[in-house]
């Protein structure tokens, strides 16, 4: 049996574009959405929008640091990131907003923003299959489609009030393609001292480059200027598996073995939260 259209789905429908031809407007036919030139997307059963057709793109969280993502954002110890996320998107737009997420994983943030906001829509963009899973159950008002974000957004210019990037890959000249000249790019990236403690113990966890926030300043520039920048940190406490949920989450994960983390005192009770979010303006 063809699957339906999923309601948050229905109602971001006319944000989309083909990503073949560019064509406006996908519509909805037997279990997949189809341009009017004929290319066809699936509609996976669990709700989210097969756009990303052909090669694969070369980056995007498995399922194992899904999952593990899932269970950690679930303890509330992000809580204070998405409540930033949630008052820079509820200060920059005028309801009814359409919010797009890019990397939006499994759409912890979006549903934050959206819960803020009684009148909005939502729409996801992620790569891993998992996470979009997740997405698409995320909020109501949250549509979740499959796409990479290096390559062109299938999403017609102008129509985004708000692109949220939390903690995900960033593609400057397309952010600011599908926002409105009005809208706003809201970054929430970690600081150096983001779960230092952490990094500390554990030598294969990516390091935070100190660079990186020039480096987004460079990239974004040409795009984008600061408007509002909140920093956010505080200690966070963690029970032995929040500890090793916040190392399974991360690529590097992958180096390490459970017996090394499970070491008594090996990983630490608390961390230092540590993260910049900033609201830019377009140019
Ligand atoms: C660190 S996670 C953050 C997820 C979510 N924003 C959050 O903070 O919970 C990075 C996300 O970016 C996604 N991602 C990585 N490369 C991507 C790409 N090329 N296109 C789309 N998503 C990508 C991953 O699958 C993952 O969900
Ligand atoms: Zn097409």
């Amino acid at each position: 049996m063809p699957v339906s259209l999923p309601p948050a789905l229905e109602l971001s429908l006319d944000l989309l574009c083909c990503p073949t031809c560019r064509t406006r407007r996908l519509q909805p036919d037997r279990g997949a959405l189809r341009c009017l030139v004929g290319h066809t997307f699936d509609i996976a059963r669990h709700g989210y929008a097969s756009l990303l057709t052909g090669t694969r793109a070369t980056s995007g969280d498995d399922s194992a640091m899904v999952k593990a993502r899932d269970r950690f954002l679930s303890t509330g110890a992000y809580a204070p990131i998405r409540k930033v996320g949630a008052r820079l998107t509820a200060g920059a737009v005028s309801e009814p907003a359409t919010v797009v997420d890019v990397g939006c994983g499994t759409g912890y943030y979006l549903a934050g923003v959206l819960d803020q906001l009684p009148g909005a829509r939502g729409l996801g963009l992620d790569t891993s299959v998992r996470a979009l899973r997740s997405a698409a159950r995320a909020h109501d008002r949250a549509a979740a489609v499959a796409w990479d974000i290096f390559r062109p957004f299938p999403l017609a210019d102008g129509v985004a009030d708000v692109v949220l990037n939390v903690f995900a890959p960033r593609n400057p000249a397309e952010f600011h393609r599908v926002l409105r000249p009005t809208g706003r790019l809201i970054v929430v990236r970690p600081t150096v001292r983001h779960l230092a403690e952490l990094r500390g113990r554990l030598p294969a966890m990516v390091a935070i480059d100190p660079a990186k926030e020039q480096r987004l300043h460079r990239a974004l520039d040409p795009f984008f200027e600061p408007a509002v920048t909140e920093w956010v940190e505080y200690p966070a406490p963690l029970t032995g598996l929040d500890a090793l949920d916040l190392v399974a989450m991360t690529p590097s994960a992958r180096h390490l073995s459970r017996a090394d983390l499970t070491d008594d005192g090996f990983l630490p009770d608390q961390v230092t939260v540590s993260v910049l979010a900033t609201a830019y303006r377009p140019r």
